[in-house]
């Protein structure tokens, strides 16, 4: 479940492409997350020709969405290589093999970069976020989100608050996640020279039969192999989460949904 030496690795884990479920988990997620992906792009002014990039861009249907609503626009979609397979059949995408850890683009390259659900399980997040910054043009813009946990922790009900530790402890192990990362998106686009800052975070809900529900109970099901076998829960803690989930009293914040945006400054000549 490690990468290279033993380090936690995305693509080796329990979410990695390879896995059995992991194309009907990606869409769960695009089904909670796009629609508020699509309202960040659609208040930004984006030229019409523009080159749009979407690192590590999972099953690819905001990256195919992206194309549509800018059909003059070039959209790249990358993923590490054993990643881009779910992205092969998305139409009028560019697709690259492009490690985000590894892998570089030329300075000014793209006139918007976007990264969801992406920085904050690597644990090279703040160097790359300094170089995708990099990437994109003067007056560009880039746009990163992500989903934090914290509000998990912040509930009374103690058996979802063992639950949602386990898999922030889970993924922190084998992935090398950070679930608190999103937190103070802003500041970090802040602190990397951007202007014109944006910044929304959208709670999402466990209990209710919300798309943001079907996304977390998609990830703890795939979870739970790997959590059992880390010893982090037992088979009756998932028993007895998925029979309080199905409940009908019981709701509760599981995550929030942490869009910021920036623009990068056209320097002027002095
Ligand atoms: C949680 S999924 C999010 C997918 C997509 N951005 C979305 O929100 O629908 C994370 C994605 O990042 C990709 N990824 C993980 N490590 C990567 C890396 N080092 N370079 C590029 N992509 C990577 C994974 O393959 C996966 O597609």
């Amino acid at each position: 479940m490690t990468g290279p030496a033993g380090k936690p690795c995305y693509t080796q884990s329990y979410l990695g492409s390879q896995c059995v479920g992991e194309l009907a988990r990606l869409r769960t997620l695009e089904y909670a997350f796009d629609p508020l992906s699509k309202t960040v792009f659609e208040q930004l002014e984006i030229p019409a020709r523009s080159d749009i990039l979407d690192l590590g861009a999972g099953a690819g249907s905001l990256a195919g969405w992206l194309a549509r609503q800018y059909p003059d626009a070039k959209v790249t979609a990358t993923a590490t290589d054993i990643d881009i397979r779910f992205l092969i059949d998305v139409p009028d995408i560019q697709v690259i093999s492009h490690n985000i850890v590894t892998d570089d683009f030329p300075a000014a390259s793209f006139d918007v970069v976007h990264a969801r659900a992406l920085l904050s399980h690597l644990t090279e997040r703040e160097a790359i976020l300094t170089r995708i910054a990099s990437w994109v043009r003067p007056g560009g813009w880039l746009i990163i989100e992500d989903v934090s946990l914290q509000p998990s922790l912040s509930t009374t009900n103690p058996l979802f608050r063992k639950i949602a530790l386990a898999g922030i402890t889970l993924l922190e192990q084998s992935v090398g996640s950070d679930m608190f990362w999103a937190d103070i998106l802003p500041s970090r686009l802040r602190d990397r020279g951007l202007s014109n800052i944006g910044h929304r975070t959208v709670e999402g809900r466990i209990g209710d039969n919300s798309p943001a529900d079907t996304f977390w109970a998609a990830t703890t099901v795939q979870a739970g192999p790997a959590l059992l076998k880390l010893g982090l829960l037992t088979q009756n803690d998932l028993d007895a989460m998925a029979s309080l989930r199905a409940a009908p009293e019981f709701t509760d914040t599981a995550l929030t949904f942490v869009s910021s945006w920036g623009q990068v400054p056209i320097r002027r000549k002095a």
